[in-house]
């Protein structure tokens, strides 16, 4: 078998509090100073995980709390970072996810460009049981070269 286990997993279930959000960015980056990141690179994650957060409080349940869970994993090289709640959900992400769009005319509008400006990679897709899932990633060591038969084992 070559797919290895995660080297590291933590999950956290927050109500979805404005005070929770910094619990969430500090748990994160707490996690993933376990890494090879610089403290620059920690900083940008702490924003990415924030903005992630942030919109799970602000837009997922207009009216209520409901349950934002972040998941984050140090695997093969990266750091992914996940966040998921069970709200209304995005109708049009593309449209989302351009920068200074919102629903809110309070807000910029600019989360989703943080996120993408932090990150290598982010992903916007509906949750499992409904709402939205963000999924991050970031790579802290360089892709592994394509291991070739060990010598001996022939091919
Ligand atoms: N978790 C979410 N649930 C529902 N809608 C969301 C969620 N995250 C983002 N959105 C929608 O995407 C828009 C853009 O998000 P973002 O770029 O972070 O800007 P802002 O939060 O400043 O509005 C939000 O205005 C909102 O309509
Ligand atoms: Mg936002």
């Amino acid at each position: 078998m070559n797919a290895r286990p995660p080297e590291n997993v933590i999950r956290l279930e927050l109500l979805s509090l404005p005070a929770n959000v910094g619990v969430a960015r500090n748990a994160v980056a707490t996690f993933a100073s376990q890494a090879d990141f610089t403290l620059a690179d920690i900083d940008e994650i702490r924003l990415a995980v924030s903005e992630a957060v942030t919109n799970a409080v602000v837009h997922a349940y207009p009216g209520r709390t409901g349950w934002v869970r972040v998941t984050a994993r140090l695997s093969e090289g990266q750091l992914q970072v996940e966040v998921e709640d069970e709200g209304i959900g995005i109708a049009d992400v593309p449209r989302a996810r351009q920068a200074a769009y919102t629903t809110d005319p309070e807000r910029m509008g600019l989360g989703f460009s943080f996120m993408e400006a932090f990150m290598d990679h982010v992903e916007v897709g509906p949750g499992a049981s409904g709402g939205t899932r963000v999924v991050m990633s970031r790579r802290f060591a360089p892709l592994p070269a394509k291991e070739g038969p060990a010598p001996g084992q022939g091919g």
